[in-house]
């Protein structure tokens, strides 16, 4: 048993810049702003129409004319980044996505209205075959069940630049074909579009985390002799970490101007990884499956939702995210404003 003379008062304290709130915003590493913000929106054909998701409570898909207005609320609140995915009715979905390169199709009809009604906003499209495929995959496939890498990248080549003619501030591609960064590069710049930035999801894993992302958009690989039953062939093993570094040395190279990992808090630790070996920006996807976790937690009121989400996002930064894809965007951007208003002394 020590003797209370065997103890010595401690000369370093780390709780003195704990005491007050002043101090810990003194100390404070890391603020997450609105702007840093991208809000995904699901987008539908018609007229005023609003149909709430069921795995991502408070989210819904809108028709243009309504994703336009929660554009706006969004722009007030400082967040002015948008990214934007089409709901394509089944009657027009193929097994070779041809409605992909419609350059009147949902997603260049939404791209090219809010850029209107929004000259100021950013708005980023998803570059990847699955929702537009009747066969629910990122890619082409091949009659023996095979996804198409070099014949997929020329189509979504082709994609972007359609994107960008609807005048796409950047394109996203998602879908973690080899060659594809480059292949985009190139294609934009030869059409002429050579400030049309590439946002590359340079990690994306494998995750069971898409699970509502894929009942919004109806785009699950479906289940058909010689059609793949995920998409493990293409996006990441969940269980490698160096690997990312291989597919950022990659897209880095191809010219990617951002680099994304996807998901966000199950991969924190890649987040810092690629913080660490690029100065490009990082991007990072709290995806759908994470949202609807804190979202159903909330319900049931097990969880704090405004306190486990601001958690959540202000952790994907601290880790090295620059920028972060949330549905919680709104939310958050409301919350920060009170926080900000409640920081300044009464005057
Ligand atoms: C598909 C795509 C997916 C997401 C974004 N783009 C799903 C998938 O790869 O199956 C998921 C986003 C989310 O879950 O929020 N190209």
């Amino acid at each position: 048993m020590s003797s209370t003379q065997d103890w010595h008062l401690p000369t370093r304290r780390p709780r003195r810049l704990r005491r007050s709130d002043a101090i810990r915003r003194l100390v404070r590493e890391t603020r997450l702003t609105p702007d840093r913000l991208v809000l995904p929106q699901f987008i539908v054909d018609g007229r005023r129409r609003c149909e709430p998701i069921d795995a991502m409570p408070g989210r819904n898909r809108l028709s243009i004319d309504l994703t336009i207005e929660e554009c706006a609320r969004a722009m007030e609140l400082g967040v002015r980044s948008f990214a934007i995915f089409p709901a394509i009715d089944g009657s027009l979905k193929t097994p070779e996505a041809t409605e992909a390169l419609n350059p009147e199709n949902l997603d260049c009809r939404a791209a090219a209205a809010i850029k209107e009604a929004f000259p100021e906003s950013c708005v980023i499209t998803d570059v990847a075959l699955d929702p537009f495929s009747s066969l629910g995959h990122d890619g082409l496939i091949s009659d023996s069940g095979v996804i198409l890498n070099d014949e997929t990248v020329e189509v979504l080549a082709k994609m972007a630049v359609v994107h960008a003619g609807a005048g796409a501030d950047m394109v996203a591609p998602s879908d973690m074909m080899d060659g594809r960064v480059g292949a985009i590069r190139s294609a934009l710049d030869e059409a002429g579009h050579t400030e049309t930035a590439i946002l590359s999801y340079t990690a994306k894993y494998a995750s069971a985390f898409y699970g509502p992302f894929r009942e919004a958009l109806d785009s699950a690989p479906v289940d058909a002799p010689n059609v793949p039953k995920d998409k493990k062939t293409y996006q990441m093993d969940p269980a490698n970490a160096r690997e990312a570094s291989i597919e950022a040395l990659l897209d880095e190279d191809e010219g990617a101007d951002i680099m994304m990992v996807k998901p966000a808090l199950p991969y924190l630790d890649v987040i810092a990884r690629l913080r660490a070996e690029t100065a490009l920006p990082i991007a990072a996807y709290n995806v759908s499956g994470e949202y609807a976790m804190i979202k159903a937690a909330a319900q049931r009121g097990w969880l704090d939702e405004r306190q486990c989400m601001t958690e959540v996002l202000t952790a994907i930064a601290r880790a090295g995210a620059d920028i972060i894809f949330t549905y919680a965007a709104l939310d958050y951007a409301r919350w920060w404003r009170e926080e900000v208003g409640r920081a300044l002394p009464d005057v």
